[in-house]
């Protein structure tokens, strides 16, 4: 399948120049023009070092006016440009395809405002998540999102990937939590919408269109975020059980006997328990061995000693009625810690393992775990391992194909995986892309989880926001010749 995409039609881009080097210099002044080739490596390379780019520049722009001055040139000389924030994605978006342009909004990372009353913030792009956990969290207050990668991805990042992450059941979506954007169009102007107002019904919501847009529409600078207050009672409990229909059964009690204050419900299974004991150390939390799968159930809440009685008296519940076979819930912070290592830890312990194949999908509840069983049959005869994990409460699986000790992708295994991965979550009108968007890896596919009148609509606001096509391009959108 061809996975260059042409956003623009017989988008024609214009070569890099000296000049246009010149140009950027007097914008962002030349300790922020990266053109040594040595250090744009870290620009062209994605975490997952899957894929790689062959850009000459990289810029580092430190307000809004230079991201406006730096569109507005590459929009005139049809200079296509990547916009990267942490470059933590897991589909190949932040960094190019080709020789683009390479627009990194770390600089951009102070605090403009927070309201203490409402409870919202307001921020440059480029700050990283966790510090705005660590700012907001001395104020009493917590950010609507928290994800694995929080030490370096950027808020900007997050907005334009609309990242799910691990709160997502307590909090809901970005779409809901981003009050006000501040976005920089293609052609450089800059769109004020960086209002935190709760309610605003004056006309169509256009800062909705940037969040999950991955970089194609605009270049978000600024942002205005709701924050919920920092619950005061947090409590984690880690459970063991045998069999995915326990799993759903104990999401299922735990809904209904813990609903109110319940934060987080996390999944893994044994495979990647496995897999994180082995390559990140530490001591796993004690369970009973033979566990199938695990479960994380976080509450958040404001009285400890009524959430902690309820915990427990729900694992009582579950585990008399045969459904958990084993499980703990932390005592102080560093085993609350511990255990969510064992769950953020399962990317980085992956990667140490072989090559990665990476699926993040939405499929309904009951058959969520049964796409791993499927895959697992399908690649056993190519010595390919399978593990699943994600967010349960929020029907997001993390599919991940291995091969361990095999560092180089095969592609065998890739044919025995695609189409047939997303024709299966297709039959079932799930989601091919359910929090990491489609980057650079999916648009070819986005006719599974798309029909042809929505591609075309958005295709119809790519044009009419970025009619030379020079923001992310080969990202999001199908290739036209699949059309
Ligand atoms: P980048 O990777 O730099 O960019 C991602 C996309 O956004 C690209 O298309 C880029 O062009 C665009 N972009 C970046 N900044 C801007 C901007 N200011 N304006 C316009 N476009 C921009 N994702 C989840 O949803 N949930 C998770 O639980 C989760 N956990 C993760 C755990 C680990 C260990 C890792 C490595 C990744 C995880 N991710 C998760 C994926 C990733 O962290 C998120 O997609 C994150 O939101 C990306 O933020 P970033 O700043 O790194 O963006
Ligand atoms: C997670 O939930 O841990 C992330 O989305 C990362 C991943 O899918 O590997
Ligand atoms: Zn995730």
């Amino acid at each position: 399948v061809d996975t260059r995409v042409s956003a623009a039609p017989a988008a024609a881009y214009s070569e890099l120049t000296e000049l246009d080097v010149q140009h950027f210099t007097t914008v962002v002044g030349g300790s922020n023009v990266i053109t040594d080739e040595a250090a744009l490596e870290h620009y062209n390379t994605d975490w997952m070092r899957k894929y790689r780019g062959k850009s000459r520049l990289a810029l580092r722009p430190g307000s809004t006016t230079e991201v406006s001055r730096i569109l507005a040139h590459c929009n005139e000389r049809r200079l296509p440009i990547v916009p990267q924030g942490g470059n933590t994605g897991l589909v190949g978006g932040s960094v190019p395809v080709d020789d683009e342009v390479v627009l990194s909004l770390g600089r951009m990372n102070r605090v403009l405002a927070m309201d203490e009353h409402a409870g919202n913030l307001v921020c440059e792009a480029g700050c990283v998540l966790e510090t705005l956990q660590e700012y907001v969290w001395k104020r009493g207050y917590t950010m609507p999102l928290d994800l694995g990668a929080k030490g370096s991805c950027q808020i900007g990042g997050n907005i334009a990937t609309n990242a799910g992450g691990l709160r997502f059941l307590r909090y809901g979506s970005l779409h809901g939590s981003v009050l006000g954007l501040e976005v920089v169009l293609a052609d450089g102007t800059v769109l004020d919408n960086l209002t935190a107002l709760r309610k605003d019904n004056t006309g169509y919501d256009l800062k909705q269109l940037f969040i999950g847009s991955e970089g194609t529409l605009g270049v978000v600078t600024g942002c205005a975020i709701a924050l919920p207050r920092a619950p005061t009672s947090v409590q984690l409990a880690f459970l063991g059980l045998s069999s995915f229909d326990a799993v759903l059964a104990c999401f299922g009690a735990a809904k209904r006997d813990l609903g109110e204050v319940l934060s987080a419900v996390e999944f893994l299974d044994a495979e990647s328990y496995e897999l994180v004991n082995r390559h990140l150390g530490g001591r796993p939390p004690p369970l009973a061995p033979g566990s199938r799968h695990y479960m994380l159930l976080e509450l958040s809440g404001s009285r400890a000693e009524h959430d902690q009685a309820k915990l427990s008296g729900f694992l009582e519940h579950v585990m008399a009625e045969g459904l958990v076979a084993d499980g703990t819930i932390a005592q102080d912070q560093a085993q609350s810690q511990g255990i969510w290592r064992v769950r953020e830890g399962i990317t980085s312990a992956l990667g140490k393992e072989g090559a990665v194949y990476k699926y993040d999908v939405s499929i309904p509840l009951a058959e969520l775990y049964t796409l791993c069983e499927v895959m697992r049959a399908r690649l056993e005869a190519h010595g390919a391992l399978v593990t699943g994990f994600g967010h349960l409460g929020d029907g997001n699986l993390h599919l991940n194909i291995y091969t361990p000790g095999r560092f180089n992708k095969d592609p065998a295994v890739l044919a025995a995986i695609e189409p047939f991965v997303y024709e299966w979550i297709a039959e079932r009108r799930g989601s091919i892309s359910a929090e990491h968007g489609l980057g650079v890896m999916k648009p070819a596919f986005l006719r599974m989880s798309k029909s042809e009148s929505m591609i075309e609509l958005m295709r119809g606001i790519k044009g009419l926001l970025d009619p030379k096509g020079i923001l992310n391009p080969y990202k999001v959108l199908p290739p036209l010749s699949h059309s």
